[in-house]
């Protein structure tokens, strides 16, 4: 890790271990251009590579065509109508009306650390392996500064990026976009093709699907305008050359640290140059700027990889890991969870919880978490959110009575609560109906049967919050699942001005920020769970209060496959909320093998999400069998490095994913063969990760519930425990297992010997 700025050459070099970021100050009006990203160069006299060099594309020199040098320019900072027709980073429309801006290099500054950014959560380190940039830059007719900064870290090669716009001038103006990333480079990778857009897409129970397209010209990207980041679309840009692969190739990555409205665009202009952009949505979104005022963006986050998706995976599963996630939790191995929300609704009492708590014990379940409908009327969805009292009808005797019956089991108690949300039936909506979200005169939309609190209002945030820190005191409660079941619509809030309304979505985030900040000061040791409708804000900022979030209601194996694929693509396996739930699957009716449920949510936090009470007696016999492997490997699973090895939404046949540790002395394989093809030979998958100088034992775990009598695939092709030497597990492969039938599964151990 090294910033530096090269006096002569006016250069600013940030180096990672293997990556370098290149920007330069040219020409006498100071314009700020983007040189270069990608691998470590070694080189730092890279001014060869500005076009300004030659006279011609001098913008002070050539005024005459001053709009043609700048609208082929690749600047850092992208103003508007100063001649790059390009879309660009900031909009401010100032007391006159107009939006044109040009920002010029003033000064910068390099120090160890990295500030907190207002508000917003972002990546963190300790001064001393920790370094950034802050360049402040102007635009002198508006009076507008911008810090922008880029951070590294000495353990990573991910470069933060943040932008911070005041208004210097003496009269209020309208900032109208603010993107937190904005890079201009080529499209074309080393052998001159072009680049592909990854983006993950889904719906609700299909979360984060990999979808890759050609990157056309003009303008094509993705955005949430649903008040979260969204089921639909992820706050997550890839470029990915079309030779890449898991293991080889460039692949560059772009994810933005924040929980609302986003916009992630790809603009590629005639010259093959492509403006890659994220930040807050800039659609219904402004910010009134005093004088003296600032608006923070959120952190956007930067990797580079030459080593393929993989590369950029591990990059991005260390960096969260070591610096995002907080608390106490976030190296811990988390408890075995049942969650009662599958195995009842919201048809329970405690002595229903109190029966499935028992039988959980009994199997070596650690932790019990009472979900939806413990509190005010709440027997469907149609009504109570906001009444966050307990139901004694329900819960009889109280919460406290519960939770000490539970905690007597020797279980963990924890609880679920949607707090951002108001039901019109709800005691809390009559005495508040104007604490909704809504347009006066219009009838707001209900989602869910509910509403959305205006968090962006102290008085709701701090109400609201009262009554569930009341609730977590009342009784000894370890672990929190945070829930939001609707997306935003009828922007408007009752406190804000006509000019402000279109701040309230920012100042919602914002104020759920807060929230979370007050809860996980307050409760230091609490677990806390973030979830949204199964995996709807699944998103690095809400990671940064979370070590976990629910990944999707989708419980089904299979269908797990791909929303676990994508989520893996960027999030560490130790966050992603994966449970065992019963057959057939409640949201698809599929019928798969309690082992392959088992082994899918081994990759997750780990749980189940049933009714033990009723499950048959081979199933319940390999509760302690699954248990014992999450034992063995969620060690691994949570600190290894993951590769993955073959993907089920490309094959349309068989998924695998290895965990492999860091000192590469033990690997965990997961095998699934989703659809049997009439084939006698085992298909040889090859591990990557491990060390080839070293001998591995293989051995296959497997629990008891699957291996009927007519299943004959019960061992690796090569035995139930072999010893292999690491080249030939790394180039030849290893045989996968050969299952009679569909959506079967092993897990693989590989260990040094
Ligand atoms: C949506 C969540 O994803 C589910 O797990 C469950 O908690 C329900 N909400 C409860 O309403």
């Amino acid at each position: 890790m090294n910033i530096r700025y090269l006096k002569k050459e006016r250069l600013f070099k940030i180096d990672t271990a293997h990556v370098s970021y290149v920007m330069a100050v040219v020409d006498e009006e100071q314009f700020l251009e983007h040189v270069y990203f990608g691998r470590r160069l070694q080189d730092s006299d890279l001014r060869y590579l500005l076009r300004h060099l030659e006279t011609p594309f001098l913008p002070s020199t050539n005024k005459g065509d001053r709009g043609k040098v700048l609208a082929c320019m690749k600047h850092e900072l992208p103003g508007e109508l100063c001649g790059d027709h390009r879309d660009g980073a900031v909009t401010i429309r100032s007391a006159g009306g107009h939006t044109a801006l040009q920002p010029y290099y003033v000064s910068h500054r390099i120090y160890q650390g990295k500030d907190k950014l207002e508000g917003l959560p972002a990546t963190f380190g300790h001064a001393d392996g920790t370094e950034t940039l802050e360049i402040t830059m102007e635009d002198p007719v508006l009076k507008a500064r911008f810090l922008l900064s880029w951070s590294v870290f000495s353990d990573s090669d991910a470069i933060m990026r943040s932008l911070k716009v005041i208004n210097d001038s003496k009269e209020p103006v309208r900032l109208e976009k603010a993107l937190s990333i904005s890079l201009d480079m080529d499209l074309a990778d080393a052998d001159q093709k072009p680049f592909r857009l990854l983006t993950l897409d889904g719906a609700w129970a299909r979360e984060r699907h990999m979808n890759y397209r050609d990157i056309g010209y003009g303008f094509q990207g993705i955005c949430s305008n649903r008040g979260e980041s969204s089921h639909h679309e992820h706050p997550f840009l890839g470029l990915v050359s079309p030779s890449a692969t898991q293991h080889r190739g460039e692949v560059y990555g772009f994810h933005l640290a924040y929980s609302g409205n986003f916009r992630g665009q790809v603009e590629r202009d005639v010259f093959d140059t492509v403006r890659v952009t994220l930040g807050i949505n800039p659609d219904r979104f402004s910010f009134v700027l005093r004088p003296g005022e600032s608006f923070q963006a959120p952190e956007g986050i930067m990797v580079y990889s030459c080593e393929g998706l993989g590369g950029m995976t591990r990059t991005l599963h260390d960096l969260y890991r070591n610096h995002l996630i907080r608390g106490v939790w976030k190296d811990r191995k988390r408890p075995i969870l049942i969650n009662n929300w599958e195995a009842t609704y919201f048809n329970f009492d405690s002595d229903k919880l109190l029966d499935i708590a028992r039988a959980a014990k009994e199997a070596g379940i650690e932790m019990f978490v009472m979900d939806d409908g413990w509190f005010g009327k709440r027997d469907t969805d149609t009504s109570g959110l906001g009444d966050w009292f307990v139901n004694e009808k329900k819960i009889k005797g109280g919460l406290k009575k519960l939770v000490d019956e539970i905690n007597a089991l020797g279980m963990k108690f924890g609880i679920w609560i949607e707090p951002e949300m108001i039901s019109p039936d709800s005691d809390l909506y009559r005495a508040h109906p104007d604490w909704a979200i809504r347009i006066p005169g219009r009838d707001p939309v209900q989602i869910r049967n509910q509403y959305v609190l205006d968090l962006s209002r102290k008085e709701v945030l701090d109400t609201v919050y009262e009554r569930i820190a009341n609730v977590l005191k009342s009784a000894n409660i370890e672990y929190v699942k945070w829930d939001m079941n609707r997306t935003l619509t009828d922007f408007g809030g009752a406190f804000l001005g006509a000019e402000n309304q279109d701040e309230l979505c920012h100042r919602y985030v914002l104020g759920l920020y807060e929230m979370q900040r007050r809860l996980v000061d307050d409760f230091p040791n609490l677990l806390l769970e973030n979830c949204s409708s199964g995996g709807a804000r699944f998103d690095p900022g809400m990671l940064y209060y979370s070590p976990q979030i629910w990944c999707s209601d989708n419980t089904d194996a299979i269908e797990r496959l791909m929303i676990q694929e994508g989520t893996a693509l960027l999030y560490p396996l130790s966050t992603m909320g994966a449970h065992v739930s019963v057959t057939p699957n409640h949201i698809v009716g599929r019928n798969t093998a309690f082992e392959t449920r088992g082994n899918v949510a081994l990759a997750g936090t780990f749980g189940y999400e049933l009714d033990i009470t009723k499950l048959g007696e081979k199933e319940l016999a390999a509760i302690p069998q699954q248990i014992a492997l999450y034992h063995k490997y969620n060690d691994l699973i949570r600190r290894g490095d993951y590769y993955r090895i073959a993907s089920y939404r490309e094959n349309h046949l068989y998924d695998c994913w290895a965990v492999v540790s860091k000192d590469k002395s033990e690997a965990v394989v997961t095998y699934v063969q989703v659809l049997k093809i009439p084939d006698d030979r085992s298909r040889t998958l090859r591990i990557p990760g491990l060390d080839p100088g070293r001998d591995y034992a293989v051995i296959v775990d497997r629990t008891s519930d699957i291996a009927p009598e007519d299943d004959p695939s019960v061992i690796l092709p090569v035995g139930p425990r072999a010893r292999i030497h690491g080249d030939a597990l790394m180039y030849a492969g290893l045989p996968m297992p050969n299952f009679w039938g569909d959506f079967r599964s092993a897990i693989i151990y590989l260990s040094e010997i």
